[in-house]
């Protein structure tokens, strides 16, 4: 099954003192705006939330991917639903419910997404999968931007992607933290086909030119890859 690949430009990496110039630098060569709300007791840091998001919204042309680092996220999903956006994915850690959570979500007619921190099994999560839209695998422990990714969680990604298959369903597998031009070529061979980025893009002076050049990379490699018999 072949995927399209995404590339979403995560704010948290970006300078918060000129949101919105930073966000327009890299517009044209993402597919997402991902957008972590923090709350400070699902994970140590406190971000951003509703109100930065809603002054985000129009001035920005790319669709959102809100990133839910939430107790509690049914609380937020119609206020973030009536912003507008593409993708709200809640941790399964963060809700007993998560069922219903999807339930809701798409009933909002928004992609529901599913994120699993690093400690945690893929299987809480296969049963969810044909009604999601995306299962979004933290690579890095959630709450910070910079941190290095952590390679014993990329053979979660090849399961989640296999049991997807024999299922019958393309869904997205993103990849959030440490995604940079090495690690990205490692978590596409795993299956990923969203790769989440902060500090790679907004750390760069060249962020059109870094991504331009990613994603030459990978299309190259996903050609090769093809061409010798194996596309995952
Ligand atoms: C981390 C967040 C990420 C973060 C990734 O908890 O969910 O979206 O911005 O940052 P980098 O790409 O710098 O690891
Ligand atoms: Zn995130």
């Amino acid at each position: 099954m072949s995927r399209k690949l995404k590339i979403a430009a995560s704010i948290l990496g970006a300078d918060f003192s000129c949101l919105l110039e930073e966000v327009k630098k890299v517009e044209k060569s993402v597919d997402l705006l991902h957008v972590d709300v923090m709350d400070g007791h699902f994970v140590p840091n406190i971000s951003f939330g509703l109100e930065v998001v809603k002054s985000l919204k129009d001035k920005v042309n790319l669709p959102l991917d809100i990133h839910l680092m939430v107790e509690q996220p049914e609380r937020w999903i119609d206020p973030f639903a009536k912003i507008g956006c593409e993708y709200i994915t809640f941790h399964i850690e963060a809700t007993v419910h998560s069922n219903r959570l999807v339930n809701l979500i798409r009933k909002k007619g928004i992609k529901a997404g599913v994120a699993l921190n690093p400690a945690t099994p893929e299987n809480l999560i296969l049963y969810l999968l044909p009604k999601i839209d995306m299962v979004l695998v933290m690579t890095v422990n959630p709450g910070f931007g910079g941190q290095e990714l952590l390679p014993e969680v990329l053979p979660k990604i090849r399961s989640i992607r296999k049991n997807a298959e024999k299922m019958g369903f393309n869904i997205d597998i993103a990849v959030d933290g440490g995604i940079n031009n090495l690690t990205a070529e490692k978590v596409v061979r795993e299956g990923a086909n969203v790769l989440i980025m902060g500090s790679y893009i907004f750390n760069s002076s060249v962020p059109e030119k870094v991504l331009f050049d990613l994603k030459n990379k990978l299309i190259t490699e996903d050609v090769r890859r093809v061409e010798g018999g194996c596309e995952h």
